[in-house]
């Protein structure tokens, strides 16, 4: 069995595919990075002329690179929410067209699960890479993203239960504007953590546990932020790098106790990290040091937005029959689990 995943929910043009053992063929990410960075932020209008500029080309070239050939996909996987609604209706309806021209199925899938299955890839064929993946149930996942904090619980029969998610801003949302606050790129996240691993030093700096729930609030610690990033005015790089490291830390403590607290709460068997902020090096690190269970983490490439997850997603799902749960084609932005 051979699986087209495609993903165009915000500002990335992915396609891979995938087999029936969850070996990952080729993988393709266009970002559109150098389009929006110089406005600081995604512009939606722009993003889904771009993925019109760029499917066609990204599935040739995944086809390409993986010696099948078109006729031998099996299944088509598509993101069809949450996003931006102008993008997803491109990956939407190319997935559509392409499925009637081969005469083979399309599924819509939830852009969020699709993060958590990156988990369940074992093998990437490019690169000979091998994956741990998960075998025990249930998991705590915690799907960290810049539009999403949501802690889910998954069992067995891959049913998602929602533990908590963020009142406010999602944590790559602050790590994007802390970049903007001290002048450096978008998206903000990855330049954080590079500029973050130059220092050794931190601020004094509150984190915000909402202690009573396993939800997340992160409007607080922006503003925090604000406020020490104008008092250490003029920033030089040095106050930059320290700034860097003060607000990363503090994001990456909250988001591993949180995640930790509730896996125990819930008799977990693992955790699953994944969302582009499951990219951060830091947060990487410290979930596995602090966490006594096995902890899954998709590479990073895997972890930021990609086909690759949502053809996982379609793979697993289709060994116990569940994708007829998900074949919805409506393109929608409301998240049920
Ligand atoms: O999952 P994703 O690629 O797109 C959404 O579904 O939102 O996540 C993008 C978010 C951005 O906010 C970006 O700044 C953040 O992930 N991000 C990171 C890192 N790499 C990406 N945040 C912190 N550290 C990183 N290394
Ligand atoms: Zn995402």
């Amino acid at each position: 069995m051979l699986v087209l995943g495609i993903e165009t929910s915000c500002d990335e043009t992915s396609a891979s595919l995938i087999d029936e053992k969850n070996h990952l063929l080729s993988n393709i990410i266009v970002s559109q990075n150098k389009i929006h960075g110089p406005h600081g932020g995604i512009i939606p209008e722009l993003a889904s002329r771009q993925h019109i500029l760029n499917i066609d080309k990204v599935i040739d070239e995944v086809i390409d690179k993986s010696g099948a050939e078109l006729d031998d996909i099996d299944l088509i996987g598509v993101t069809n929410g949450p996003g931006l609604i102008g993008s997803l209706i491109v990956g939407v309806n190319y997935a559509k067209g392409l499925g009637i021209s081969l005469s083979k199925p399309v599924i819509g899938v939830n852009h969020l699960k699709a993060h958590v299955f990156a988990a369940w890839i074992k093998e990437d064929k490019e690169t000979g890479k091998n994956y741990e993946t998960p075998n025990e149930f249930p998991l705590m996942c915690l799907i960290v993203s810049g539009g999403h904090t949501d802690l889910v619980k998954l069992d067995k029969n891959f049913q998602f239960e929602l533990i908590g998610r963020t009142r406010d801003d999602a944590a790559g949302e602050a790590f994007d504007k802390a970049a903007r606050l001290m002048g450096l790129g978008f998206p903000g996240g990855p330049e954080v953590d590079k500029k973050a691993m130059l220092s050794d030093d931190r601020y004094k700096f509150p984190r915000a546990y909402m202690n009573d729930t396993h939800d997340f609030s992160f409007s607080g610690m922006k503003t925090a932020f604000l406020n020490l990033s104008n008092s250490e005015s003029p920033l030089v790089d040095e106050k930059i790098s320290k700034l860097s490291n003060t607000f990363q830390e503090a994001i990456v403590d909250v988001l591993t106790k949180k995640t930790i607290d509730a896996s125990i709460k819930f008799n977990c068997k693992g955790i699953v990290l994944t969302g582009g902020v499951a990219a951060n090096s830091w947060l990487r690190e410290e979930m596995v040091r602090k966490s006594n269970l096995p902890v899954y983490i998709p590479e990073k490439k895997l972890c930021t937005d990609n086909g690759a997850m949502v053809a996982s997603f379609v793979v697993e799902n289709s060994k116990f029959n569940l994708l007829n749960k998900e074949d919805n084609l409506n393109v929608y932005s409301v998240l049920n689990y």
